[in-house]
C-alpha cells in the first residue's frame, strides 16, 4: 500500500509547468481509432489512467507506445497505431479500473459497425449514469442492448440526427460527437458540454477531416465524412491540476506560477480566490497566484463550464476549512461528491453536510491524521489539507491521485513542500 507523508507548515512557492488535461488525452487517444494509421498525441500526462487507455487500445489490436518528454512535468508522447480493423470488445477488468473507457464506444460503433463495452458500473462519487450515451447512440440508428454486463452496439452505418441532452455531460458529448463525425448526414447536439476538453476533441477531429462548428457553444453541428485521416496532435493544458497547484498557493500563503496554466479555463476558479485575497495575475506563460494572508471564505457553487468545475470542489472545500468566516459549497454534478469530507473532518475541519450543500466553518490550523483518498481529487484536495495540518499527515490509496496527477510528489517538492512517498505493508 502506498501512501504520501505529507508535513504541514510549509509554504508553495516557485515555478510548476503543468502537462495536458488527462481528461483530454483519454478522449484524444479514444479519437485516434477513428483512422486508420498512426495518430501521435503529445502533451500525454504520465498517469495511470493513460496506462490503462493504452490497455484499452491494445486489447482493441493497436499498437501503443508511450515516451516521455524530459522537463515537461511529467508529458510524453504517445503513438497510436491503428489497425484497418480493429476489435470492438473492451473488458470489465479495463472499464472497472477507468469508466472513461466507455468513450471508445461512438468511435467504435462508427467506424466497425459495433461496440460491446462493459459496463462500468456505480463509482466514488456517484452513479453516474449512461442514458444519454445510450439514448443519443439509439437516435443516431445504432440498436443497443445489455447483456452479460455489457454494453452492445449495432448500427451498420449511423445517420445524422437531432440530438438533445437533458445535461451538458462531458462524456455524452464526447461519445456523440466521436459517433456523428462518421455518420451519414449532419447531426446537432444540443445543450452539449462546452468544456475546453470537447473544443479540444473536436479541434483534433476538424484536423482528422471532420467538419465540426459550434464547439464550446451549447449546439455542436457536426457534417458526416466518410473517412478520417491520422494526425499529431498536442492535448490542451489541464486546467484542474493548474487550478490545484493555485488553490494550494493560497491555502499555504504561497507565490506559484503556474506554467502552461490557461486564465480562460479557470476564470471562475480564479475569481473566488481573488475573492479570497489571492492576488492573480496573467504572465507570459501561464499565470501566478500570491497569498499574503490567511484567505477569507468564499461561497462555491459547482456547474457544468463555465461554472466551478466540479473537479476542484475537494480543494475548495480544504480552503474553505482554514480560511476565516464560513463558505457555503453546493455540489451540483456529481451526488458522492462529498464522501471524502469524512476524512478532511478527521484532519479537524469542522464540516457539516446538508443534501449537496456542504457548509465550512474555518479553522486556523488542521490537524495530522492518517486519511484515506477516496477518488482522485479528493486525494489531492486532503494532501493540500495536509499542507496546512500540524504534524505529517499520511495520505492512504494514493493509486486514486496516481490517476490524475503526473509526478505530483516531485512537482509538490519542487515548490518546496515536504512530502513522501512511502510503502507500507497492505
Ligand atoms: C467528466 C470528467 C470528470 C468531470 C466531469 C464533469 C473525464 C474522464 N471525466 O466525467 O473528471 O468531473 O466530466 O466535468 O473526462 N450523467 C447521467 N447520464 C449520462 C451521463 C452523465 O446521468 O448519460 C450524469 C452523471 O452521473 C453526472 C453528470 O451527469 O452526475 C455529469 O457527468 P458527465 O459530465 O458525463 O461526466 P463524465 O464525462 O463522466
Amino acid at each position: 500500500m502506498e501512501c504520501f507523508e505529507v508535513t504541514g507548515g510549509v509554504r508553495l512557492a516557485g515555478r510548476v509547468r503543468v502537462t495536458g488535461a488527462k481528461n483530454s488525452a483519454l478522449k484524444l487517444m479514444a479519437a485516434a481509432l477513428l483512422a486508420p494509421g498512426r495518430t501521435a498525441v503529445d502533451e500525454v500526462p504520465d498517469i495511470l489512467d493513460v496506462a490503462i487507455m493504452s490497455e484499452v487500445l491494445r486489447r482493441l489490436g493497436c499498437a501503443v507506445e508511450y515516451t516521455r518528454t524530459p522537463g515537461s512535468g511529467g508529458g510524453g508522447r504517445v503513438v497510436i497505431d491503428v489497425p484497418d480493423e480493429p476489435s470492438t470488445e473492451t473488458d470489465y477488468d479495463l472499464v472497472r479500473r477507468m469508466r472513461a473507457s466507455i468513450c471508445v464506444l461512438g468511435p467504435l460503433v462508427a467506424r466497425c459497425g459495433s461496440a460491446r463495452v462493459a459496463l462500468p458500473g456505480g463509482d466514488a462519487i456517484g452513479s453516474r449514469g449512461l442514458d444519454m450515451h445510450i439514448a443519443g447512440l439509439e437516435r443516431l440508428g445504432a440498436t443497443i442492448d445489455s447483456e452479460h454486463g455489457f454494453l452492445v452496439a449495432t448500427a451498420p452505418r449511423l445517420s445524422g440526427t437531432a440530438i438533445w441532452l437533458d445535461f451538458p455531460s462531458v462524456g455524452a458529448t464526447e461519445n456523440l460527437v466521436m459517433a456523428a463525425v462518421l455518420a451519414k448526414g449532419t447531426t446537432v447536439v444540443d445543450n452539449a458540454a462546452r468544456e475546453p476538453e470537447i473544443v479540444d476533441l473536436c479541434a483534433m477531429l476538424t484536423a482528422m477531416g471532420a467538419r465540426i462548428d459550434g464547439a464550446g457553444t451549447s449546439t455542436i453541428t457536426v457534417e458526416g465524412v466518410d473517412e478520417l485521416v491520422p494526425v499529431t496532435y498536442t492535448a490542451v493544458p489541464d486546467r484542474i491540476v493548474a487550478g490545484t497547484w493555485a488553490i494550494g498557493a493560497v491555502m499555504t500563503r504561497g507565490d506559484v506560477v503556474v506554467e502552461r496554466g490557461v486564465p480562460g479555463h479557470l476564470t471562475v476558479a480564479l475569481d473566488k480566490l481573488a475573492d479570497a485575497g489571492a492576488q492573480v495575475s496573467v504572465t507570459p506563460d501561464g499565470f501566478r497566484v500570491v497569498m499574503d494572508e490567511r484567505p477569507r471564505c468564499v461561497d462555491v457553487v459547482t456547474l457544468p463550464f463555465p461554472g466551478f468545475p466540479t473537479d476542484l470542489q475537494p480543494m475548495a472545500v480544504a480552503l474553505a476549512a482554514v480560511s476565516t468566516g464560513t463558505a457555503l459549497v453546493t455540489e451540483n454534478v456529481f451526488e458522492g461528491r462529498f464522501m471524502f469530507v469524512n476524512e478532511l473532518v478527521r484532519l479537524g475541519a469542522s464540516v457539516r453536510i446538508d443534501g449537496h450543500h456542504a457548509v465550512v466553518r474555518g479553522r486556523e490550523r488542521l490537524s495530522s491524521a492518517p486519511v484515506v483518498a477516496t477518488d482522485i481529487r479528493a486525494g489531492a484536495g486532503l494532501v493540500l489539507a495536509g499542507l496546512v495540518s500540524d504534524g505529517v499527515t499520511e495520505v492512504q490509496e494514493v493509486h486514486h491521485v496516481d490517476r490524475g496527477y503526473p509526478d505530483f510528489v516531485e512537482q509538490l517538492k519542487g515548490l518546496g513542500a515536504q512530502v513522501e512517498r512511502v510503502s507500507r505493508p497492505g
